[in-house]
């Protein structure tokens, strides 16, 4: 049976590195474990917060319920078909080490996601993507426990109401499902994705016209390095914000005023502005407000310099909020989860 261990720290439970406190914690390793921990909440009257890696969060506050981390392991080939790669992972595995498995198995698909920090569990939940591809374009299904049926159930792709950086675990079944693993589909014949601008001027760069999967996940690499603030080094969540959808009229307004101003058309006619480009522009990289950061190299990402608060972090991202609302008249949303 698992530990339920009083008053422990959080701070090397969330990649931002926020000091918070939870009033009671357990690690669960096992679906039964899982199960026996929920119950245990419901029966003792405390809130619940589900932690994978602590990696898309902002803790806000101590937590004063029971926090439960998810430490399901294991990695399994479940099926290979002729045109499929069928792969079964617990949700308490790091994503990262999913995707160079799978790579140095010969199974490809996972190569743009390589380096998403974060467990597997957590990533249906914002459909994770990267460099061109989102986690549903490999999602087969997932188990999970239903904390209202008590049962444990099998959800498929199209239940889990995927979209840009959101599923039903963000919306409507927010906190009633407990992801305990996740079944991918690795297609075998998909050319490797390439699209991505970054891709794409990386590999004119090397002279490769034709790049393999294993030679993406390396860029990909690469490339996150380059960019992105390893939260081992330095706390951050990832992009802050996510990236706001305007209507095509709008974005042929802005450009009038930002001919340089980045946005992805979309089915449907909306554009995708590249809300980094828009902070950057508007002078933050690398400001500050108490320790909390813009990063210098990505301006989507905000960093805590070491001992920021929570309300160092909010009151930076209010700011930043409030200015592109006054430059752009765009509405920036945060991405990672506030508790
Ligand atoms: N840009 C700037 N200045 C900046 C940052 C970006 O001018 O400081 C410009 C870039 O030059 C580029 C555009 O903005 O033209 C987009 O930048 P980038 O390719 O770095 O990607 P992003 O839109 O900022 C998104 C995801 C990242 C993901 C990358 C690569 C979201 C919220 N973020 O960032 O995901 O790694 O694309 O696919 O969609 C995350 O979700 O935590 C995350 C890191």
């Amino acid at each position: 049976m698992p530990t339920y261990q009083e008053n422990v720290s959080l701070k090397a439970h969330n990649s931002f590195g926020m000091e918070a406190r939870a009033r009671h914690f357990v690690r669960c390793t096992t679906s039964a474990e899982v199960m026996a921990a929920v119950a245990r909440a419901t029966r003792e009257g405390w809130p619940r917060l589900i932690l994978g890696g602590g990696s898309n969060l902002l803790l806000t506050r101590d937590y004063p319920g029971l926090v439960l981390q998810i430490a399901i392991r294991g990695i399994k080939l479940v099926e290979q078909l002729d045109d499929a790669v069928v792969v079964h992972a617990g949700a308490g595995e790091a994503w990262h080490a999913l995707v160079m498995h799978t790579q140095n198995a010969g199974w490809n698909g996972l190569e743009n996601l390589a380096l998403i920090p974060g467990t597997v569990g957590a990533a249906p939940i914002q459909n994770i993507g990267a460099y061109g591809v989102e986690l549903d374009s490999v999602f087969d299904s997932l188990e999970a426990l239903d904390t209202q049926a008590g049962d444990i159930v099998t959800l498929q792709r199209a239940e889990c109401g995927f979209g840009y950086r959101d599923s039903v675990f963000k919306g409507a079944a927010r906190d009633r499902y407990v992801i305990l693993g996740v079944t991918l589909r690795l297609p075998r014949n998909r050319p490797p994705v390439t699209s991505y601008a970054d891709l794409r001027a990386w590999f004119a760069g090397c002279g490769i016209a034709q790049p393999t999967a294993r030679q993406v996940c390396s860029a990909v690499i690469a490339i996150r390095r380059a960019k992105l603030p390893d939260p081992a080094l330095t706390g951050n969540a990832g992009s802050f914000f996510k990236n706001p959808l305007v209507a095509a009229d709008k974005f042929a307004a802005l450009k009038v005023f930002y001919p340089a101003l980045v946005g992805y058309p979309q089915p449907g006619g909306a554009v995708k502005l590249a809300a980094g480009w828009m902070i950057d522009h508007a002078g933050w990289k690398g400001r500050s407000l108490g320790a909390a950061a813009v990063s210098e190299t990505q301006a989507l990402v905000l960093i805590n310099r070491g001992g920021a608060s929570a309300d160092d972090v909010v009151a930076l991202a209010r700011a930043i909020q409030a200015d592109i609302r006054a430059r752009f008249g765009v509405e920036l949303e945060p991405e990672p989860v506030w508790v």
